[in-house]
């Protein structure tokens, strides 16, 4: 086959798998696989450079960081639309299309998510992307051309063959879903940059930036919700074919675009109604933020009979949902102590129910925050639910203040070791130094024994808590010699699970090397960090002996950490529990051979014992050539850690026969799937995970 064909039916290829991965979250070839058909299409168009077009899949990321984005004329205003807060004021709205549309006129509404996002407009010449740009004020937005087409869920290429529905202009939101926007914050707070306050800021940032490679790292989504067709000229080419804005969605999804599904159509306004007061209770059962319903016209025609007012079309209203709000009362505030020994104002609350859950704790930041909102013990609050799901206390309900509360009062020792508490230079927070303090103890043992860090199953809350009360331990260090004899003494401890626990403490031994740098808890060394000074000293002794000037010469970590690092292995008592963590025989050594770039890609580096590092794989159904227990020690040997079910944490799913719910959950969440052969192969180090 000539390049320039095969190039063609790979680039088909690559799109389709792109769309069943991206849009439908239904792939159906593995990765491996998927990888393979992009290395032949980049090697063939770096063969043949002049056979590259901007539409090939290959062409996403591209460009340098620009210094400002062009601004662009919307050929058509993106209107805003009306607001609507209770059930009469939509009543009016259809009344107002009674009236204007007249008696004898029939119509449909659809009625759809409002999605708290970003407004976006993509441009399609001959079918292939040709501009993409914000709102901006309506009549003209910016250039973000570079931006969009990193977002892998947007065709560069749309699939319609008849070339008159080529040109087109599809409006949407552009968003970025719960988990994007924790894991994106959490970065975040790792590298000590400011967070994000909701997911729409993030994404609203997100398309600001200048560089497209950073962007092509947010994990945005899209919905697209309108499409104009347009004739050559550009002007507007009317297809009576698709009059209904319900058939017009399912065109797009045709065409490969992202809608929707959550949209139906509706006869009468009493049922659209019904509709949107369902949404406002099951909102919280979504992935993604919405902040009120949609109500639009259905047929297009009739859009062009309503028009439009200098700011909104009178077609379409949104139905925007109270904010999430409670009122319930502050019970106490207490003092949490953390691993470094900070100390957190907590208020506990009358239990409320808020937006799909229970609420009886909200942090209150520091004293000076309580100070400001004059939050007293016994006041009647009002809490919010904002786009992060964190809950907070924003303000006192005055009126219901009892005469006799008392202005809150930070205490000045700690209030569990009743050490003086010490404010640290200018930051508002104050802090416990003893760093014997058994909640600050209990808070380390926690953080080590954490799911990402040492993953010792079995350490809970309540067996830390009983393991320290009995004083069995004294640092994170003493775990590893914690007796079967010690354990099955505590109450409520079985012998079987005292030996699950042995079992777990022993199996954390492996944990590689930037994991217990990360378990130890070292002020400012989140995961990434740990896992950067893990891959450059690559052993324990590497990284005590390093210096400040050595360590901030490692990409990403600043001075802060460089400090916090060198300081801790100052400390003798730190310097104690490293020796009992060593004589416990836990990996001090990073295990992947010299050499290797990096340790993050240890595939580069070729070495087997470190292909699924950081992995979190769950086995399910029957396996043809393994039990489930040696396909775990398999995964184990090579840095993975299994689990015993699906979450959007998890990165694999070996399935063998007779696969049930977990197979299903992996789907939907749209973790990879792996099959005995392909896991193995990807085992044996051969190929990109
Ligand atoms: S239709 C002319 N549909 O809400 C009407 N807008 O407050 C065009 N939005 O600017 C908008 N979800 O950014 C429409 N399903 C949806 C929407 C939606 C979110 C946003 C959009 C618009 C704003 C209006």
């Amino acid at each position: 086959m000539p390049p320039a064909e095969r190039i063609e039916v790979l680039r088909r290829k690559i799109r389709s798998h792109d769309h069943r991965y991206f849009v439908l979250a239904d792939p159906v070839i593995s990765d491996y696989d998927y990888d393979m058909l992009v290395n032949e299409l980049r090697d063939l168009e770096s063969a043949h450079p002049d056979l590259i077009t901007p539409d090939s899949p290959t062409q996403r990321v591209g460009g340098s960081p620009s210094s400002s984005f062009p601004v662009v004329r919307h050929p058509v205003p993106m209107l805003s639309i009306g607001n609507t807060y209770n059930d009469e004021e939509i009543r009016d709205f259809d009344r107002r299309i009674r009236d204007l549309l007249g008696p004898e006129q029939a119509y449909a509404y659809a009625a759809e998510l409002k999605i708290d996002g970003v407004a976006v407009s993509l441009r399609y010449e001959n079918g292939a992307l040709a501009l993409g740009a914000t709102r901006g004020d309506g009549e003209q937005g910016d250039d973000i051309t570079a931006n969009l087409r990193t977002i892998r869920s947007i065709p560069l290429r749309i699939a319609e063959e008849r070339p008159r529905l080529n040109n087109i202009e599809v409006r949407g939101e552009v968003y970025l879903p719960h988990d994007g926007f924790r894991d994106l914050n959490a970065l975040r707070a790792e590298r000590e940059e400011p967070l994000f306050a909701n997911p729409r800021n993030a994404t609203a940032g997100s398309l600001k930036l200048r560089d497209p490679r950073v962007v092509a790292e947010r994990p945005l989504r899209v919905f697209l919700y309108t499409v104009r067709f347009e004739d050559e000229a550009g002007a507007l080419a009317e297809q009576p074919e698709l009059d209904s804005h319900f058939e017009r969605l399912s065109w797009l999804s045709g065409q490969g675009f992202p809608t929707n599904t959550e949209t139906r159509r509706f006869g009468g306004i009493a049922e659209v109604i019904e509709f949107c007061h369902a949404w406002e209770e099951r909102r919280s059962a979504l992935s993604y933020d919405i902040d009120g319903m949609v109500i639009k016209v259905d047929s297009i025609g009739l859009h062009g009979e309503l028009g439009a007012t200098m700011k909104s079309p009178r077609w379409a209203i949104a139905s925007k949902f109270a904010a999430q709000r409670a009122v319930t009362r502050l019970l106490d505030i207490r003092l949490q102590v953390g691993r470094t020994g900070v100390v957190t104002p907590v208020g506990e609350l009358e239990p409320v129910f808020l937006a799909g859950s229970t609420i009886s704790r909200a942090t209150l930041h520091n004293e000076e925050e309580i100070r400001r909102k004059d939050l007293r013990v016994g006041d009647t609050v009002f809490i919010e639910k904002g786009g992060d799901v964190i809950p907070k206390v924003v303000s006192v309900d005055m009126s219901k203040r009892e005469a006799e509360s008392k202005e809150f009062v930070m205490p000045t020792a700690c209030p569990v070791c009743e050490t003086t508490l010490v404010r640290v230079g200018e930051e508002v927070a104050v802090r416990c130094e003893n760093a014997a303090c058994p909640a600050q103890t209990q808070a380390r043992v926690t953080h080590f024994t954490a799911r990402n860090a040492m993953d010792i199953e079995g350490f809970g809350p309540a067996v830390t808590e009983q393991i320290l009360g009995n004083d069995l331990i004294g640092d994170v260090g003493d775990i590893y010699r914690l007796t079967r004899e010690q354990l099955g003494a505590l109450e409520r401890m079985g012998e079987k699970s005292a030996d699950n626990l042995l079992r777990g403490i022993e199996a954390s031994k492996s944990r590689p090397l930037d994991r217990l740098l990360f378990g130890l808890g070292i002020p400012h060394v989140g995961e990434r960090a740990a896992r950067q000074i893990a891959g450059h000293f690559r052993s324990i002794d590497g990284i005590r002996a390093a210096s400040e000037e050595e360590l901030v010469a490692v990409p990403e970590i600043g001075p802060k950490i460089a400090e916090s690092i060198v300081s801790f292995f100052r400390n003798d008592r730190n310097l104690e529990i490293v020796r009992k963590l060593k004589k416990a025989d836990l990996r001090m050594e990073l295990e992947a051979p010299e050499g290797g770039a990096d340790a993050r890609t240890p595939k580069e580096g070729g070495g087997q014992a470190q292909v699924l590092a950081d992995k979190i794989v769950v086995i399910t159904g029957t396996l043809p050539n393994y039990s489930r227990e040696e396909m775990a020690d398999k995964i184990t040997a090579a840095g993975g850690r299994v689990t015993s079910s699906v979450s959007k944490k998890t990165d694999y799913l070996v399935y063998g026969e007779n696969a049930g719910s977990k197979m299903q959950k992996a789907q939907a969440l749209g973790v990879s799937l792996k099959n005995e052969d392909e896991i193995e192969a990807l085992l044996s180090g051969d190929q990109a995970t």
